[in-house]
């Protein structure tokens, strides 16, 4: 069931596209200017995913966030990802 709080007018070119991803397992990448109606879309396919009984997570990047390298990601990252360095370390004393 598409519940999108409203009319979801003229978007069934982007929906198809979408959908058409979301089935493949793939990403996509919505642009347009602000009020396009980029987070309604998006907002659309989470619901569609979690109909698929898909995992979903949504998240948001925030400009305090862009300067940490995949920032954006770090609320639905766990803990040991974030803090675990990928390069090995030796200290003495
Ligand atoms: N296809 C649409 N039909 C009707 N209203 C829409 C549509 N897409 C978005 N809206 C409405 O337009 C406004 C801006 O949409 P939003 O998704 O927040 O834009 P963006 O994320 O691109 O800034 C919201 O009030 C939303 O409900
Ligand atoms: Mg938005």
């Amino acid at each position: 069931m598409l519940e999108t709080g409203g009319p979801l007018a003229g978007r069934g070119r982007e929906l198809s596209a979408l959908t058409a991803a979301l089935m493949a397992r793939r990403g996509a990448v919505i642009t347009g200017p602000a009020g396009a109606g980029k987070t309604t879309l998006a907002a659309v396919c989470l619901q569609l995913a979690g109909d698929r009984e898909m995992p979903v997570a949504r998240t948001r990047a925030t400009h305090p966030s862009q300067r940490l390298p995949f920032g954006a990601l770090a609320p639905i990252l766990p803990t040991r990802a974030l803090t675990a360095s990928p390069w090995p370390a030796r200290a003495s004393f």
